[in-house]
């Protein structure tokens, strides 16, 4: 992490996808930076609110009964302005306007991407929270919303598994992580699929079709639990690969999509968020900038923006192996 001067008034964000847990995260900024003294500004629709201006004052009563609520009251968006020299020279003299010293950013890859660079390019401070469905990101054994998203995927898988097993069906299960297989191999787990496939590892169509035959009469349904980013192009074409081996099969795919990413948050992404989100403020407070506020193994931790956006966080190899055992 990078040192700088304590701000006394902060620009506040939610960018990219949104994730249960980002309004929990905003209330605890907002609370925070208001018991140490500071002055927060809250930008709407991502970086496409910093570059156009549209912001508002926050202070704590602005930030009530928030913290059960999906989404994300500031709104977010995927800005394809920022993503220009000019529309980050726009953002950096908005900020320069009123006063915004440093940011708390609350998002993915993208969005640490986006702080690097306006830092790099018009000196701005930040300090990131990861808020992200797919648990892509170094530097955080969970990010923002990870958890709402896989209780729910599981909910809808358990629900699906009790009509596969009226029906002796195969069902090909599509789960979000457009380059991550956490919420996959999370939810395969924990739901008792057959098999999952993931975009970190390439499975051959014949290891499948033999975990398929291995279940075949033994069990009244399978799942297989796809990951949307997995690399031979989704569930349905996986399905249709499948019914060519499998003629005999009754095969249904089921895709859970958005609604994984909506919904009231866990106690665990509610508390996840309470805690990064006063650790941003404490962190700007203490002259720290250019970092994701994260928790590994139970501690707070920063991560410089430089380490946590090579690459994607890597999945725990372990759990395939079980998931292997206990699906015979
Ligand atoms: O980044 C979170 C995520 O939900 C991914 O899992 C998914 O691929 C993507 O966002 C979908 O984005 P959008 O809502 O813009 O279609």
């Amino acid at each position: 992490m990078s040192h700088g001067v304590k701000p006394h008034h902060i620009g506040l964000l939610t960018s990219g996808g949104d994730s249960p847990g980002m309004n929990a995260a905003i209330r605890a900024v907002v609370r925070c930076a208001h018991v140490q003294g500071l002055k927060v500004t809250g930008f709407l629709g991502g970086y496409d609110g910093l570059v156009n201006g549209r912001s508002r004052p926050l202070g704590p009563r602005d930030v009530s009964n928030i913290i059960q609520r999906g989404g994300t009251m500031l709104r977010t968006a995927r800005s394809a302005a920022f993503f220009t020299e000019e529309g980050r020279a726009k953002a950096a003299s908005v900020l320069g306007e009123l006063g915004v010293e440093a940011l708390v950013v609350i998002g993915g890859n993208g969005t640490f991407t986006g702080a690097d660079i306006l830092h790099r390019e018009h000196g701005v401070r930040s300090v990131g929270l990861p808020g992200t469905i797919d648990n892509d990101l170094k530097g955080t054994d969970r990010s923002i919303g990870y958890d709402t998203a896989i209780n729910t995927a599981v909910e809808a898988i358990d629900r699906i598994r009790d009509t596969a097993s009226s029906h002796d069906r195969l069902f090909f299960v599509e789960v979000m992580g457009r380059d991550s297989g956490a919420i996959a191999l999370d939810c395969a787990v924990a739901a008792g699929a057959e098999f999952v496939l993931v975009p970190e590892r390439e499975e051959h169509i014949d290891q499948l079709i033999e975990a398929i035959k291995g279940s075949d009469g033994a069990k009244a349904s399978s799942i297989v639990v796809v990951a949307e980013g997995e690399t031979e192009g989704g569930a349905f074409r996986i399905a249709d690969m499948v019914k060519d081996r499998l003629p005999n099969k009754d095969i249904r795919v089921t895709v859970i999509g958005h609604v994984q990413r909506g919904g009231s948050p866990t106690v665990q992404d509610r508390v996840l968020s309470s805690r990064l989100g006063v650790a941003a403020v404490d962190a700007l407070v203490r002259g720290e900038h250019s970092c994701m506020m994260g928790m590994i193994g139970g501690q707070v931790t920063s991560t410089p923006f430089a380490e946590a956006i090579q690459g994607h966080r890597e999945l725990d190899r372990d759990l395939f192996r079980v998931l292997r055992i206990l699906a015979t």
